[in-house]
């Protein structure tokens, strides 16, 4: 809602404890897999123990003698599944491949059955019995030494191709005067949500009924009903609560079929929960990136030329082919006539890569802002000083304005509060005890996305207000960070209003993914409820005996429950009152956001800086993250507190990222080694300092009619690279290996 429109007592903005918080303390959220089935039944599935490679054999005769089994389904005997489509083919699979469909390996942990039974133990029984004989090839898992086997991916990278040059690069670098030219890598890294994915598959006749950990409830039916050759009225995808994502949910995985085949081959309702190792193998990863940076500059610091260029990790052919589009950001970030981009994908016998928070700009931005650290130690000019002076005043890659950008207000406020002025540049010049101290900073950016969204809004006459949407909560907070929206359109607190989401039977909406949920879903939110206020007080309007009657819309101000108008506080009515008088129970509207007649005349991004301080032990190389402030400007804000709390996620995640986070695959078997949260470090509370996190108030009139451009992801982006830039001023270290773990530094 504009501001010119907002009443006085508006909650948007405001921090606002989550509606469903209650619930999911006091354990009453149900997740995907808690929902009671009648005469349920579970499956286990069963992993490919090599990496590459066909299946000779596979004896399932043991196992189905064994207590309690159902049906054990493999390549051999499986019901086919038809294709399932992937996002091009407008589904959500995230594999091209139909799992079970014949005897191929491509990657180590891929299903190779699904053993069902009436316990969950029996079936994890029966599953250690299926003997199998495997015709074996040496996998391909190291990216490295398989550099010269990359090749040009088939499809883009982001949207772009994989090639992209602006201006003249080798005029741009002859004109140098100094220069960055730094090889940077990331690790494989996994999402490690603490729900892992589960699937409940119920069948009644043809109709089919999910309970899935999904991002994408939509996705899920649509790419259910053609695997199973159904109507997709005949499905029905809930999923209320989601135990954290990170881009792992967004796409459906081979597992979701096969719980839902199983249910239809043993005709009883079948659960599937994967394991924590699954998790590893079966649900996509944050692809290994090799990326090189050349910053071109002349003294004054103004880049001349940037090429940022390299390789990351994808699957074989057959399952597919993610991109990790880590030169997304590249070309908007700054001012630079001349740059050239490229990337190649090695293809490994790893499970596909897919979508993890910021897939891109997380890698990317690492590799770029650390190079600008660089360059910035080259020209002894102060990073953000460096960055002001390439300051892109338009975005350089489309030519168009901002919508809105914030970024020096960004770095302005992000400094003060991190107190940046104390920095001494000199790297290794500052102390605490024995302690190194290190600060460092890096930009945050990331692209406000739309996709379309609906939602119906309706007012009982009772006064309370009831919004549905098929979305997800992923543990954002979606309600609570919708609900002001609701709350201030109609000029009702946030105690009348509910927000439903999380079932396909309510209004269609988009994936949860890049952010976008709050602009779309919020946007669709909004028309609907505006549209509902505006219903009624046309009833108001064309009735006598209302106090508005007559009174056009423009005079008339929604507050306290009541619709006033503006010139005489005097004339009011309640939503129930118009309504009772009028015997309506309820007033309903329905918005579809599509977002096709949005503005092109802007390019729209968030954008934001982050500031670490580090303290090194100068004997053992350990480093503690110590403080950390980021600061944003991602438009409007709906409720501070979730908002903040995404910051803070993103943040956490970014240390992981900086600090501990990598996936170590054996490059003789092929398999991960550390595929649980024992040996995979995620930051714990033991790591995380006190995480300031603001926002510069930003009004976009362009991106949407809520002015939200969503804080999901760029939370993360810049992280690693202001926590490595501050490990090296407090070590002279400089670690282009991400993590970076003490090992590197002594
Ligand atoms: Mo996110 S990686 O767009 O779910």
């Amino acid at each position: 809602m504009n501001q010119a429109n907002r009443s006085i007592n508006a909650v948007t903005g405001k921090p606002m404890d989550r509606v469903d918080g209650r619930q999911k303390v006091t354990g009453m959220a149900q997740y995907s897999a808690e929902y009671p089935q009648q005469n349920l039944a579970y499956a286990v599935l069963i992993d490919s123990k090599i990496a590459r490679g066909s299946i000779k054999t596979i004896d399932t005769s043991a196992a189905e003698k064994a207590p309690g089994v159902l049906a054990i389904l493999t390549h051999a005997n499986a019901p086919k599944l038809k294709a399932l489509p992937t996002f091009t083919a407008g589904g959500s699979a995230a594999e091209n491949r139909t799992p079970l469909s014949d005897n191929n390996i491509y990657h180590a942990g891929q299903y190779i059955g699904v053993v069902v039974a009436d316990t969950f133990e029996r079936a994890t029984h029966a599953a250690e019995l299926v003997r199998v004989e495997y015709a074996q090839q040496p996998p391909l898992i190291e990216m490295e030494r398989l550099r010269n086997q990359a090749v040009i991916p088939k499809g883009k990278v982001g949207q772009k191709p994989a090639d992209t040059l602006r201006g003249n690069l080798e005029q741009g670098l002859a004109q140098a005067q100094v220069r960055v030219d730094e090889t940077y890598t990331t690790p494989t890294e996994h999402h490690n949500p603490m729900e892992p994915h589960a699937t409940t598959a119920v069948w009644e006749g043809d109709r089919l009924t999910v309970y899935d950990a999904t991002q994408n409830n939509f996705g899920t039916r649509k790419t259910l009903a053609a695997a199973f050759g159904i109507p997709e009225a005949n499905v029905r995808v809930i999923c209320k609560f989601i135990g954290g994502a990170f881009g792992c949910k967004g796409t459906m995985w081979s597992h979701v079929p096969l719980a839902v085949l199983a249910a239809r081959y043993v005709r009883r309702p079948v659960k599937l929960v994967l394991t924590r190792p699954e998790m590893f193998t079966g649900t996509g990863y944050r692809a290994q990136t090799e990326q090189q940076v050349i910053l071109a500059a002349a003294l004054d610091g103004k880049l001349t030329a940037l090429a940022h260029t390299g390789i990351s990790d994808t699957c074989e052919e057959a399952i597919g082919e993610f991109v990790e589009p880590f030169t997304r950001a590249t070309p908007m970030m700054y001012a630079c006539p001349n740059m050239r981009l490229s990337q190649r994908v090695v293809r490994l016998n790893k499970g596909q890569p897919t979508f993890m928070r910021a897939p891109g700009e997380a890698s990317g931005v690492y590799a770029l802002e650390s190079a600008f650290d660089e360059l910035a130690y080259q020209l002894k000019l102060d990073p953000i000083e460096l960055r002001l002076r390439n300051h892109a005043d338009t975005d350089p890659d489309t030519n168009l304005p901002w919508s809105s950008k914030s970024l020096k207000e960004c770095y302005q406020l992000g400094a003060e509060k991190f107190g940046w002025s104390r920095r001494n540049p000199e790297p290794r010049s500052m102390r605490d005890g024995r302690y190194l101290v290190g600060m460092g900073m890096a930009n945050a950016t990331y692209p406000v996305i739309h996709f379309p969204a609906s939602a119906v809004a309706k007012i009982m006459q009772d006064g309370r207000v009831v919004v549905q949407s098929g979305t997800h909560e992923m543990g954002t907070g979606t309600a609570t960070a919708l609900a002001p929206i609701i709350a201030d359109a109609l000029g009702i607190t946030i105690g009348r209003v509910r927000f439903e989401l999380g079932d396909t039977e309510l209004p269609r909406a988009p994936v949860s993914g890049g952010s976008a949920t709050i602009s779309s879903v919020g946007t669709a939110v909004a028309g609907a409820t505006q549209a509902i206020r505006a219903k009624v007080l046309e009833i108001a309007r064309q009735d006598s005996r209302s106090p508005l009657y007559n009174i056009p819309d423009t005079e008339v101000v929604a507050e306290n429950g009541q619709l006033f108008v503006k010139s005489d506080r005097a004339k009011s009515e309640t939503y129930e009152s118009i309504l009772k008088r009028n015997n309506l129970k309820v007033v309903e509207a329905s918005f579809d956001a599509k977002f096709d007649s949005k503005d092109k005349k802007h390019s729209m991004h968030s954008f934001g800086a982050h500031f670490a301080q580090v303290l090194v032990d100068p004997d053992l190389g350990q480093i503690r993250v110590s403080r950390f402030v980021g600061a944003f400007g991602a438009g409007q804000i709906m409720n501070l507190k979730t908002a903040r709390s995404q910051m803070i996620g993103g943040i956490t995640m970014g240390i992981g990222m900086a600090l501990m986070e990598e996936t170590i695959t054996d490059s003789r078997s092929g398999h991960i080694v550390n595929p649980n949260l024992g040996e995979y470090h995620v930051p714990v509370n033991a790591d995380i300092p006190a995480i300031e996190a603001y926002f510069v108030e930003e009004n976009d009139p362009y991106i949407n009619s809520i002015g939200a451009k969503g804080v999901g992801e760029i939370g993360i982006v810049g992280v690693a690279a202001a926590i490595a830039n501050a490990v090296y001023h407090a070590t002279g270290k400089r670690i282009r290996d991400l993590p970076i773990t003490l090992d590197k530094l002594i």
